[in-house]
C-alpha cells in the first residue's frame, strides 16, 4: 500500500473520531498504574499527552479528585469533543483541553507532578518523547504511559507490516526499560494490558462504527476499501494477539 491520501484520512477520522478512545486501555489500568506512582499530591498537577478525545482524561480526572489536568492533543477535533464532555460534566475548572504539539507545547518546564501519556509517544520516537516528559516534569515526578511492544519473535508479515508502517522502531518490554533508563527514570513498575483493555472501549466498539459507515458509504468504493483495510487491525488482535502487546509503565525523574 502507497502512503495514504485525503480521502483514506476522512474515512479513518470518521471511524476514530467516533470512539470512546483512540487506541488500547480502560479505567482498572489507569487505576492501576496510578497505584504504581508513588508520592502523588493531593492536588497534582497533571498532563495527559496525545489525550485523544480523553477517554483516559476522564478516568483521571475521575480517579484523582484533587487534579489539575492538562490534556494536549495535535487533532483538533478530538480537542473539540473534549471539551463539549468536559463542559457537560462541569469539569472546567480542573481539565484544560489544548490543541498541541507535544514535541513543541509551550508548556513550562519542571512544572508537572505526573505525565501520562496513552498510545501515544512513540509518534515522537519513545525515546525522544520521554526525554520531552523528563523536561516537563519536576525533579521526582512520574511518567505513565503505555507503548506497543513485542512479546515474541516470528510474527506473520501482516502484523510486522501493520505496526512497522506506524511504529518502526517498536522494540520490546526490556528496549522500553533501557530507553528509560537513558532519559534519566527509575522504573516504579509496570504490567501488560489485558485483552478487554483492547476490546471494550476500541475495538468492539470500531467493528460497530465500520459496521455502521458501510451501510452509509455503500455506494462508495474508496470509502469501503478503507473501512475493510481499518477493520483488519482488530481481526490481526484476534488472531495474533500472542505476538504483541499495550505494556503500561510507570517511572519517576
Ligand atoms: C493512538 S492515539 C491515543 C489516544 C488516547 N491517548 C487514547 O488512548 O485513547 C494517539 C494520539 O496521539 C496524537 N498525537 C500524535 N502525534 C502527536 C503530537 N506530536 N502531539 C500531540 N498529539 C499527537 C494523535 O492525534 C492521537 O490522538
Amino acid at each position: 500500500m502507497g502512503t495514504p491520501g485525503p480521502r483514506f484520512w476522512q474515512v479513518f477520522f470518521e471511524v476514530y473520531e467516533h470512539l470512546p478512545r483512540q487506541g488500547p486501555g480502560n479505567r482498572a489500568c489507569a487505576k492501576r498504574a496510578l497505584e504504581l506512582c508513588a508520592d502523588l499530591p493531593t492536588e497534582p498537577r497533571v498532563l495527559d499527552l496525545g489525550c485523544g478525545v480523553g477517554g483516559q482524561t476522564l478516568h483521571l480526572a475521575e480517579l484523582l479528585p484533587g487534579a489539575h489536568l492538562t490534556a494536549l492533543d495535535s487533532h483538533a477535533p478530538s480537542i473539540e469533543r473534549l471539551r463539549t464532555t468536559v463542559a457537560a460534566r462541569g469539569l472546567e475548572g480542573r481539565v484544560r483541553p489544548l490543541v498541541g504539539d507535544m514535541a513543541r507545547s509551550g508548556l513550562p518546564a519542571g512544572h508537572f507532578d505526573l505525565l501520562w501519556s496513552e498510545g501515544a509517544l512513540y509518534n515522537l520516537g519513545l525515546e525522544n518523547a520521554l526525554g520531552v516528559c523528563h523536561g516537563l516534569l519536576r525533579p521526582g515526578g512520574t511518567v505513565a504511559f503505555t507503548d506497543a511492544v513485542w512479546r515474541k519473535e516470528g510474527a506473520p508479515p501482516e502484523v510486522r507490516a501493520g505496526f512497522e508502517a506506524d511504529y518502526p522502531t517498536m522494540g520490546r518490554v526490556a528496549d522500553v526499560l533501557a530507553a528509560l533508563a537513558r532519559t534519566g527514570f527509575s522504573l516504579n513498575g509496570h504490567f501488560t494490558l489485558p485483552d478487554e483493555a483492547w476490546w471494550d472501549d476500541f475495538y468492539t466498539p470500531m467493528e460497530r462504527r465500520i459496521a455502521e459507515l458501510e451501510v452509509t458509504h455503500a455506494g462508495d468504493p474508496d470509502a469501503l476499501a478503507t473501512l475493510e483495510q481499518l477493520a483488519q487491525e482488530p481481526e490481526l488482535y484476534r488472531r495474533y494477539s500472542d505476538f504483541f502487546a499495550y505494556e503500561f509503565f510507570v517511572a519517576h525523574r
